[in-house]
């Protein structure tokens, strides 16, 4: 007998687009259109406003500080997390601690060595350069870049073939910003070059809480201190995904409420967009309910499971499964996909007799799909 695993299976359709952290999710953790809408406006300006990261904050602190006190251009600046948990904004938040104008571009926007030079040379003293998703930069433009960023000075390349000839040109100091979710996909000498690489940690329940009532402050909605805790524990360790249900939420209580969202306003709410208690959407139930249900709780093979929810194995790999194992509900083993107690639990299941082993769920066997 034999599991299907990940690295097996069937493929899928070609032309497919890989599954991706959808838009029209309600907890997906990029920025949709309203999100980008309303970002701005929701953006701490300063340090001082950025709430949790205590660590990177601190660390970041003193190297701004160091730097100012110095009068000189703070070091280059790596920040590396997932989706939504505030790059952009301490990026913005670091140009304007320093002073500094703030010049924004992004890997993808820069495929050769002469966008990247164009920009470069044109920078001010001081200035600081946020180039996000730092990791999807062209091969030329990131050797360029070391240069740039060790030596502040480029080679601009004049004329084509065996005639063209490398003209040196010095750059003002400048700090460099990278933001990256993929820290990994960095080569070495990249980020060797960077100062200070600060790891973004997805936030704690608390600290979303004071995102939300922030976020509701300036939004001018009415939010009592339970209903915060409500839409923070739903969040999934994200701000953006906060402040995307906090706006939901408001409509909700707009129109089924009289505008002030407590506890149930806020449960109810969600329950209508089908976000569970722990974040979890229509998808998340799906797959942890078909585990359970149709699996005894595994292990079963990523395709066999994704059959009987009816998705792509990539939606369910790279979809659901990630938070799923972020929150200890699921593990991804040699032998298949498992449930741990605590999907169990929160499903309000009761596992068969033999389960409950914990994660791993050692010497139990579950035929099932053979
Ligand atoms: N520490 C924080 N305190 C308050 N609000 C925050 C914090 N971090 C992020 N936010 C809010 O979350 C939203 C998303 O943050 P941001 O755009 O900086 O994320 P990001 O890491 O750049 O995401 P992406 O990887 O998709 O570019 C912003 O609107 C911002 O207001
Ligand atoms: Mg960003």
């Amino acid at each position: 007998m034999n599991w299907d695993d990940t690295t097996r299976g069937a493929p899928s359709a070609p032309g497919t687009p890989a599954a991706s952290d959808t838009e029209d999710r309600l907890v997906g953790s990029l920025a949709d259109g309203e999100d980008q809408a309303v970002e701005a406006a929701l953006r701490p300006k300063d340090l001082d406003e950025f709430i949790g990261q205590e660590k990177v904050r601190e660390q970041l602190d003193l190297v701004l500080r160091a730097a100012r006190a110095r009068g000189a251009t703070a070091d280059h600046v790596l920040l590396s997390g997932a989706p939504g948990l505030g790059k952009t904004t301490l990026s913005m938040i670091i140009a304007a601690e320093m002073a500094a104008p703030i010049r924004i571009t992004s890997g993808p926007a820069i495929q050769h060595a002469g966008d990247l030079a164009a920009i470069l040379s044109s920078l001010q003293e001081g200035e600081v350069l946020f180039l996000d998703e730092i990791h999807r930069m062209s091969r030329p433009a990131e050797e360029m870049l070391y240069m740039a960023m060790e030596d502040f000075r480029v080679d601009v390349i004049v004329g084509k073939g065996p005639g063209a000839t490398a003209i040196p040109l010095d750059l003002p100091p400048f700090t460099l910003v990278g933001a990256t979710t993929r820290a990994g996909l960095l080569p070495p000498p990249l980020r060797d070059r960077f100062g200070f690489t600060a790891h973004m940690e997805f936030y704690e329940p608390t600290e979303l809480e004071r995102v939300i009532r922030r976020s509701a402050h300036l939004l001018d909605v009415h939010i009592e201190a339970e209903g915060a805790a409500e839409i923070a524990g739903r969040s999934r360790g994200t701000p953006r995904i906060a402040n995307r249900l906090l706006r939901r939420v408001r409509d909700y209580a707009q129109v089924k409420a009289d505008g002030v969202i407590t506890r149930e306003v806020a449960a109810a709410a969600l329950g209508v967009y089908e976000v569970d208690t722990r974040g979890l959407d229509r998808l998340d139930r799906a797959v942890l309910e078909a585990l359970l249900k149709l699996f005894g709780g595994g292990p079963v093979g990523l395709s066999t499971l994704s059959v009987a929810v009816g998705e792509e194995r990539e939606t369910v790999e790279e979809v659901a499964e990630p938070f799923l194992v972020r929150e200890g509900l699921l593990a991804r083993t040699p032998r298949g996909r498992i449930a741990t107690p605590a999907a169990w639990a929160h499903l309000g299941l009761t596992p068969p007799p033999a389960a409950g082993a914990g994660p791993g769920g050692s010497g139990q066997q579950h035929l099932f799909g053979t």
